[in-house]
């Protein structure tokens, strides 16, 4: 068991294979945050909490006589409201007599061996390899009734504490739910703290961000109806002196797809507090007697090895235990995707002259992007009716997909289930199933209006059409996009005071759309997409192994975005291609920089040269042969591309450090420079690897210490491939 609770100290210890986690049941069974941090025994860590009477911090009515009691100024686990503490809190409730308040004591706990599950929402799972346990702490407030069941996976292997948050209303009356936050992290020392988050925007999303925590609230959420591409639902709090290699640091990462709301305050006393969950913006879900609200998970992680470590852990975890589609240790295929090629402008004809290029390629699969139904000829129409457009795809779906399976390539298809245009037969038929608010104009983005989620005959619609198409032909590949943020938040099928549980509705819907979808298609590969990243978050990887990056697909930005990312997703989540952009850049340092990712091409390769396609083909040969390094490898990144330098470097070290690659773009040639050299990583010092672009043998040691020197005589944004494979160990 990876649990313990401790009768005589009650304390509850959490240990993974380098961390512990510590709380206990205090004075008046408020429950407290003792420790999360690497591993120790102590079975009380109690002693650390000190109390003075600090003036202005509420005392309880039992503490009343000893005003060295607050909650304002004590650790805890999950917070109470209206209680003395001032702090950000875990929960704002409106109980039914109209107070705001929520005092919860420890009722009891159970612990268990596996995964606790939510009913809900989607979640972490335990593999037949790990030792995971759970455990179950309730809080109750003994005048409301209000329940508050804490939710702790410990994957003791994988370094991860989940956890996740139940809200019961035992009450006779109605209570509103106004926040609901499913961790709250608090440090008794907060005050050499800084914090990392991934902010972006359309076109340029996830870029790593780090400061120091200074003495107020730090938001970092999105209310965009979407995790969004302007700030990933993860953070980091590290010291100021962790590096990629060494140094504290804390990471948390919400499994959901909607709004998110992560809060760090450091407070008077220099005490920190994280929270995370769901944003309260326009969120008040009624919960009546014996109603149950379920908050989303978090995913947890503690290492004192720094950022690289911290990525790994949640690579790994990407890989193992959030995913179950075949596809995730599967063969993905290398694709050519439609859309830079020929936008809407395209017929049956010219999509298989494409298919016979990319063969050419290497290319494994197409992907018919946006465009293929409805009377969808610009972005203006059509969405909605997932129905073939018989004026581009004359000869049918069924055939065109037995063509391009003819040239030798599987196919792939473009959906974006959630919109609805105006000019569309669905809109037509049902106006009402598009949110809008009654008697308001609702907001236009790319012209479309948004489908209501939360109703289950919006749903059935979705699944059953999307699953007509997909069943109708040998399909292999399904691109989920979403092109808008959401607005007009209402449901004409829900009454006035529940118009606030909307958003979060919408997300439970969408989430039960893909169940009907992505479920019943075991064999087909999933990938998600909104306008590029914007919804690249931990619960759509529960359903897609993979996530288009981003629309801007010119390298020397990418660098950036493969970067950022990688602080969380492993680089088999990151769709990344080969385009047009950037003509001055060649197609071979293109390739390198996708290949940091699943690999692709989204170009008209009709228009290709002979050298080009013979290029490639040889890009196409060699990724198949990466692949797996790539994909289950250890990712390090060598340089950071936000700091000024001359190169930008990564690499990939197979499981068994057997085999690596370097890889290396020249993004600046300064003029007489010094002579730079890239520094490998994770290696075996004490093997000699084959170098193959140096033609010798390197030990590890070397590699890692004196690195590889890049040439200078070359072009500006040239890039390497290095590749490493163990040879023998060393004389020594
Ligand atoms: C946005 C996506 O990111 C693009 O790749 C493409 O699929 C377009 N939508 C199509 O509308």
């Amino acid at each position: 068991m990876s649990i313990y609770y401790n009768e005589v100290a009650r304390t509850f210890t959490l240990h993974t294979k380098h961390t512990s986690y510590q709380m206990k049941v205090g004075p008046s069974n408020y429950l407290f945050h003792l420790y999360y941090g690497p591993s120790m025994t102590d079975p009380d860590l109690d002693y650390q909490i000190m109390q003075y009477d600090r003036g202005f911090s509420g005392n309880p009515y039992e503490y009343r006589n000893k005003r060295t009691f607050s909650l304002d100024a004590l650790p805890q686990e999950f917070t109470t409201l209206q209680q003395g503490d001032f702090r950000i809190s875990s929960i704002e409730i409106s109980n039914s007599d109209g107070s705001y308040s929520f005092n919860g004591h420890f009722k009891d706990y159970t612990i268990t061996k596996g995964k606790y599950k939510l009913d809900t929402l989607p979640s972490s799972f335990a593999t037949d390899r790990d030792t995971v346990d759970s455990l179950e702490i309730t809080l109750e407030d003994e005048i409301s009734k209000i329940e508050v069941t804490l939710l702790y996976g410990v994957f003791e292997e994988a370094d991860i504490i989940t956890r996740a948050v139940k809200v019961r209303n035992n009450g006779n009356g109605r209570i509103h739910l106004k926040k609901i936050m499913s961790t709250c992290l608090d440090f008794v020392n907060g005050s050499d703290l800084e914090i990392v988050n991934l902010h972006g925007r359309y076109g340029q999303e996830r870029n790593f961000e780090r400061q120091r925590l200074t003495h107020h609230i730090h938001t970092i959420s999105s209310g965009r109806g979407s995790s969004s591409h302007q700030q990933n639902p993860f953070v980091m709090l590290c010291k100021e002196n962790t590096t990629e290699d060494a140094g504290d640091c804390y990471g948390a990462t919400l499994v959901y797809s909607g709004n998110f709301l992560a809060e760090v305050e450091l407070d008077q006393y220099n005490q920190a507090r994280l929270l995370m969950g769901i944003n309260s913006k326009q969120f008040n879900f009624i919960l009546n007697p014996k109603d149950v609200f379920e908050a989303p998970e978090v995913l947890m992680t503690f290492t004192d090895l720094g950022f690289t470590s911290l990525s790994h852990t949640y690579h790994d975890f990407f890989r193992q235990n959030m995913c179950e589609s075949k596809f995730v240790h599967g063969e993905r295929p290398i694709l050519i995707n439609t859309w830079e090629a020929t936008f809407f402008d395209f017929d049956d004809t010219k999509l298989i002259e494409i298919a016979k290029a990319a063969k050419n390629m290497g290319v494994e699969l197409m992907v018919m992007d946006d465009g293929w139904f409805g009377d969808r000829m610009d972005d203006n129409a059509g969405l909605g009716d997932w129905v073939v457009n018989k004026k581009k795809i004359r000869c049918g779906l069924n055939e065109l997909v037995k063509q391009i399976n003819d040239i030798g390539l599987k196919f792939g298809i473009w959906f974006e289930p959630e919109m609805v245009s105006e000019d569309s037969d669905l809109y037509r038929a049902h106006p009402d199933w598009a949110m809008q608010i009654p008697g308001r104009p609702a907001v236009r983005s790319r012209n479309q209006l948004v489908l209501d989620l939360t109703r289950k005959d919006v749903q059935d619609y979705l699944i059953e059409s999307v699953n007509a198409v997909l069943d109708s032909a040998n399909i292999y590949y399904m691109k989920w996009d979403v092109n808008r943020s959401v607005t007009d938040i209402f449901s004409n099928e829900l009454p006035p005071e529940q118009q606030g549980e909307v958003y979060h509705r919408y997300i439970l819907g969408l989430y039960r759309i893909l169940d009907g979808i992505v479920k019943t298609h075991p064999d087909i590969l999933f990938e998600g997409c909104s306008g590029g990243g914007g919804r690249y978050d931990p619960g759509m990887l529960t359903y897609f192994p993979q996530y288009w990056n981003s629309d801007n697909t010119k390298p020397i930005d990418n660098l950036k975005l493969h970067y950022g990312t990688s602080f969380l997703y492993p680089i088999c989540t990151m769709g990344a291609h080969v385009s047009e952009a950037n003509p001055n850049i060649s197609i071979t340092t293109k390739a390198c920089v996708a290949m940091c990712g699943t690999f692709g091409y989204e170009l008209d390769a009709t228009k290709l040269s002979k050298k080009e396609i013979a290029e490639c083909r040889r890009q196409s040969r060699l990724f198949k042969k990466y692949r797996p390094i790539i994909f289950e490898g250890d990712y390090y990144r060598l340089t950071n591309p936000f700091h000024p330098g001359n190169l930008s470097a990564w690499q990939s070290v197979s499981k068994d450090k057997k085999e690596s690659l370097i890889s290396v773009v020249v993004t600046n040639l300064t003029v007489n420079g010094p002579q730079e050299y890239i520094l490998a990583k994770g290696l075996n010092p004490d093997w000699f690897y084959y170098v193959d672009q140096l033609d010798m043998e390197i030990s590890g040691s070397a590699l890692m210490h004196i690195g590889i020197p890049i040439p200078r005589e070359i072009p500006e944004y040239t890039s390497f491939q290095y590749h490493l494979k163990h040879k023998r160990k060393s004389n020594k």
